[in-house]
């Protein structure tokens, strides 16, 4: 049984992406492959883009789709094996995944860190037990420590606005948030950058917020964002709460935010971001409504990312 958890579910990263762009250019082409398949998109934490672009590629295939918001709607679910559930936990995943499998062709999660328990929190011990009960293809939606949907479609977007023949310069920096967000997204980028090898990658952030080497390993890092942004051809923003010493805010420092000067520093670079952002905290109003900001794009190619997910999934080939 396949799923899709992270970019170490994929073989050829180029070719999910091509497939992606086919889809994009022709949405319906595979209407056939998935009529009379149906899929489950389980929310425990809130969505808007990844809810309604999976939704949509799932229709574009032909797929029924049932959105179940279960951190609102539904039982409080267990997680822990031989949990004696005399607390808040109704029902355990054990019993509610399988039959999940049995409704559902393929399952899709959305599911959180606690932010507070790094050992759970990077064990995915959620989306795991998920995998170990349902019996089916589980997606993430975005994990406890990863967002693999956002960062395929990262790339397309990288790739259908790279037009040169050398490799970009891509760098992520760290920028100034009111909340202790997670790393997934940040880890998530980075693995799949690292793994796509098709840039020159830089991670810029204020000392003490090191990601986990096991994601970023193979970028450069680099603390001082002005140098980092030399010459770059994308600025990927995202904040993330510091993974050392877990989950804490150590800096909101306002100078973090890119801005139009800064942005002179650069090789006239596109501006990524997953949305959603706090204008002017995370990133200012110059930069999301200037011609340099490609977000739009970013959020509109989620429908493309997991369409061709989809597609490899229902053909088994991831
Ligand atoms: N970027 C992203 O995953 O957006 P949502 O949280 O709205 O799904």
């Amino acid at each position: 049984m396949k799923n899709f958890i992270s970019v170490n579910d994929v073989a050829d990263i180029d070719a999910l992406v091509a497939k992606a762009l086919d889809f994009k250019a022709n949405p319906l082409t595979s209407q056939a492959l998935g009529s009379n398949k149906r899929i489950g998109l389980l929310f425990l934490n809130p969505s808007m883009r990844t809810r309604l672009s999976t939704q949509i590629a799932a229709e574009n295939l032909g797929m029924k789709v049932i959105v179940f918001n279960v951190g609102q709607d539904g039982w409080a679910l267990e997680f822990e094996d031989e949990a004696i559930m005399s607390g808040n936990t109704v029902e355990h995943v054990k019993d509610a995944a399988p039959i999940m499998g049995k409704y559902f062709d393929v399952l899709g999660i959305r599911t959180f860190p606690s932010l507070q328990n790094k050992v759970d929190d990077y064990s995915e011990l959620y989306i795991n037990q998920f995998i170990k009960y349902a019996g089916i293809p589980v997606l993430s939606l975005e994990s406890a420590t990863l967002h693999p949907l956002q960062s395929l479609t990262d790339i397309i977007t990288i790739r259908e606005t790279f037009r040169e023949k050398r490799k970009p310069k891509i760098v992520l920096t760290w920028a100034p948030h009111v909340k202790a967000l997670p790393q997934c997204v940040a880890n998530s980028f980075s693995q799949w950058i690292n793994a796509w090898g098709e840039s020159d990658f830089v991670i810029t952030h204020p000392e003490d917020y090191e990601l986990d080497e096991k994601f970023t390993k193979g970028a450069s890092i680099e603390l001082d964002q002005k140098k980092a942004l030399k010459d770059a051809d994308f600025v990927y923003v995202k904040n993330w709460s510091t993974y050392t010493d877990y989950g804490r805010i150590y800096c909101n420092d306002p100078s973090w935010m890119l801005t139009n000067d800064k942005l002179q520093l650069t090789n006239n670079a596109k501006v990524m971001h997953c949305l959603p952002v706090r204008r002017n905290v995370e990133l200012s109003d110059e930069i999301l409504d200037g011609a340099n900001s490609v977000v739009t794009r970013q959020a509109s190619n989620r429908v493309w990312a997991a369409q061709a997910v989809l597609h490899e999934l229902l053909t088994n080939k991831l």
